[in-house]
């Protein structure tokens, strides 16, 4: 096989502020603000994570508590890079985060993105005409009418503004939430899959600034018959 070396990351000595995509969104829906806890212990979760591939819907409850716990900005800190560092469950290189989460729930054509610093969803215009060949592409990998499917969408040059050689960090990035989303899906008794797409071309298309970068697929739902 060939290897494709991404490089060695080191911090530059000085930043490269970056500009953040702006993205054109509409409606917005608020999550449940107060998701119930998690209350199955942490060893048990360790011990039963596993990938599962039937998938029933999700009501909002669940998908509000799945994004609370996984994804959702817990503090923020001000930096030179343009834009502020987080902490959210998952670690990231430099405290960047430079994936966002989009999902398309069963029955419906449109896609969200979630806003993990106020914990909602909002619509992505233009997101149902230019993702739905992706939807049809992750159906050929892995079917479920009922699955939540989301896309995980990075913008490397944030990662960039620190680090040269910066690809690799992106793509940890992405298998560190992977790993965070799993075990909160057992954590919740849902089930979960990763998809090895990587959402391209459609991913990377949302956006004119030729900033963006596919960086997975992954399906979310409840345990079928359950
Ligand atoms: C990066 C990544 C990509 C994956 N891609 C797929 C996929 O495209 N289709 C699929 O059915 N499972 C996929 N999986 C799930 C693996 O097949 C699964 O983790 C593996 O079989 C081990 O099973 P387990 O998760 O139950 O331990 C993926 C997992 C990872 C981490």
């Amino acid at each position: 096989m060939t290897w494709i070396d991404l490089g060695n990351p080191v911090p530059r000595g000085v930043p490269i502020p970056y500009q953040p995509v702006i993205w054109d969104t509409g409606a917005h829906f608020v999550l449940s603000a107060l998701p119930e806890g998690l209350d199955r212990p942490f060893g048990e979760v360790l011990d039963e994570r596993a990938t599962h591939r039937c998938f029933a819907g999700i009501n909002d409850q669940q998908l509000g508590a799945f994004l609370w716990h996984a994804c959702r900005t817990r503090d923020t800190a001000a930096s030179s890079l343009g834009f502020d560092l987080e902490h959210r469950t998952a670690p990231s290189a430099g405290a960047i985060h430079p994936i966002h989460v989009f999902l398309k729930r069963p029955g419906d054509e449109e896609w969200w993105m979630y806003n993990p610093q106020s914990h909602q969803l909002f619509l992505l215009k233009h997101g149902a005409s230019r993702l739905p060949g992706l939807y049809e592409h992750s159906l050929q990998v892995l079917g479920g009418d009922d699955a939540t499917r989301m896309l995980f969408v990075a913008e490397p040059g944030k990662t960039a503004g620190k680090y040269h050689d910066a690809c690799s960090l992106v793509w940890r990035d992405a298998g560190a939430l992977l790993a965070v989303m799993a075990l909160t899906a057992t954590a919740q008794g849902l089930n979960f899959c990763p998809l090895g797409i990587t959402g391209e071309p459609w991913a990377s298309s949302l956006s004119d600034q030729g900033k963006l970068v596919g960086v997975g697929l992954a399906l979310l739902g409840s345990c079928a018959g359950a």
